[in-house]
């Protein structure tokens, strides 16, 4: 099995134009068979989704590859998986459906380490439904989030947990499992943002223990939109809003209108590609591994690239003079890093590497509580992300621009 970065940068079209991203923890740069697979999609005859005419069977084609791709990457049945405009939107949609269940005095829990679209959604409709929400914090010393932080704060009135799988601003990756098991426990379900995790790791959502589970693949090399999965007993048990006379089926009474085909062809695409980063020589031959067994090998591939890049970055961050990592110090984070320079404010700093063609944004990222809680407030720190097509040469140029910056 080998994993050629170079091979990867190959294939997006977008790393030709020659700066170094490490932005990806807000959105990936786009594998070209994504954009092929975009573009042939809108160049062929697609209508809406039917049996009758090519090309409305081309449109259920679609959508039946897309769910089958993205089963595969979660590690979850085709037919419990939904796709909606953004994480965002499908929290919300979730959140609101969920809480029809809650009552009076029953309680939430989120976490302060958590990108908003994992709080606000499942707050506002705890506050219509009358319920309680507590919040677990995380230690900004170490950017680590307890098991105990959670569990501590359930009790037999908790109806939902909502943590992230891997905290976007910092790179913590809570025990999921842990806590799951916990929640389960005293009868709560547990939503996991999954956005910042899917890109790094395996995911195999029932191992995780995920009753409800969101990815969006823009942060993994593909199109823009959002990916729910869960427990098919609870996705049946919810009643969305929804039209009258669409589907009451699961999964599409969580999808709002008419798919974008294109981008779920996209999708589709991305997740072939994506299966196909660490390759091995038996893979073309007939009968070669299934795409779950070939997403799983190449996510572990992408995971140890990654994690010896993230090795180098950080100990090169930590050697500049001025230059301070924030919350981290937990093992087997994500490869991102949250840092500042001392004497310049991240912005400055996000403008000045732009410069140098080295894209590594500044601010919160939605984590806003998460940025508060580290003691940087509403300004938060300079984000260093690593994907599947980082090299060190781009580490290199992003702790030369810092290194120039650093007193
Ligand atoms: C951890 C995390 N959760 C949720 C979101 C929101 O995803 P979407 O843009 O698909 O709504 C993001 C986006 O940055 C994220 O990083």
């Amino acid at each position: 099995v080998t994993y050629d970065v170079e091979r990867v940068r190959s294939d997006i079209p977008a790393l030709a134009a020659g700066a170094a991203h490490f932005d990806g923890p807000g959105g990936t740069q786009v594998a070209g068979p994504v954009a092929d697979a975009v573009a042939a999609t809108m160049r062929s005859a697609v209508s809406n989704r039917g049996t009758v005419t090519s090309a409305e069977q081309r449109a259920n084609q679609i959508v039946r590859d897309a769910r089958a791709a993205a089963a595969d990457l979660l590690g979850s049945p085709k037919e419990t998986i939904a796709f909606g405009r953004s994480m965002t939107a499908l929290s919300f949609v979730t959140a609101d459906a969920l809480s029809q269940h809650w009552h009076r005095g029953e309680e939430v829990i989120v976490t302060s380490l958590d990108h908003d679209a994992n709080v606000t959604p499942w707050q506002v409709s705890a506050e219509r439904a009358g319920a309680i929400v507590r919040m677990a914090e995380f230690d900004p010393e170490t950017g680590a989030l307890a098991t105990k932080a959670v569990t501590s704060l359930l009790t037999d009135r908790t109806r939902l947990v909502a943590v992230t799988g891997a905290a976007n601003l910092i790179g913590t990756r809570p025990d999921i499992s842990a806590i799951a098991a916990a929640a389960h426990g005293v009868g709560a379900d547990l939503a996991v943002d999954g956005v910042h995790l899917t890109p790094h790791a395996v995911v195999d959502v029932g191992a995780l223990g995920a009753d409800l589970f969101f990815c969006s693949p823009y942060k993994f090399c593909g199109p823009h939109f959002g990916i729910l999965t869960g427990r098919a007993d609870l996705l049946e048990s919810l009643r969305p809003i929804k039209l009258a006379v669409s589907s009451n089926d699961v999964p599409e009474r969580f999808e709002l209108g008419t798919l974008p085909y294109e981008l779920l062809a996209g999708l589709t695409a991305g997740i072939d590609w994506l299966a196909g980063l660490a390759a091995d020589p038996l893979d073309s031959a007939a009968g070669g591994a299934a795409r779950r067994e070939r997403i799983v090998r190449s996510m572990t591939a992408v995971k140890q690239h990654e994690s010896r890049l993230h090795e180098r970055l950080e100990a090169g961050l930590r050697s500049l003079p001025g230059v301070r990592l924030h919350g981290a110090e937990t093992p087997d984070r994500t490869p991102t890093t949250l840092f500042t320079v001392e004497g310049h404010g991240p912005a400055s700093v996000h403008m000045a590497r732009g410069r140098a063609r080295v894209n590594a944004p500044a601010g919160h990222f939605y984590a806003r509580t998460a940025a508060q809680r580290l003691g940087l407030g509403e300004v938060g720190g300079i984000r260093a992300g690593l994907a599947p097509y980082t090299n060190e040469d781009d580490v290199d140029r992003l702790l030369s621009a810092v290194a120039d910056i650093a007193v």
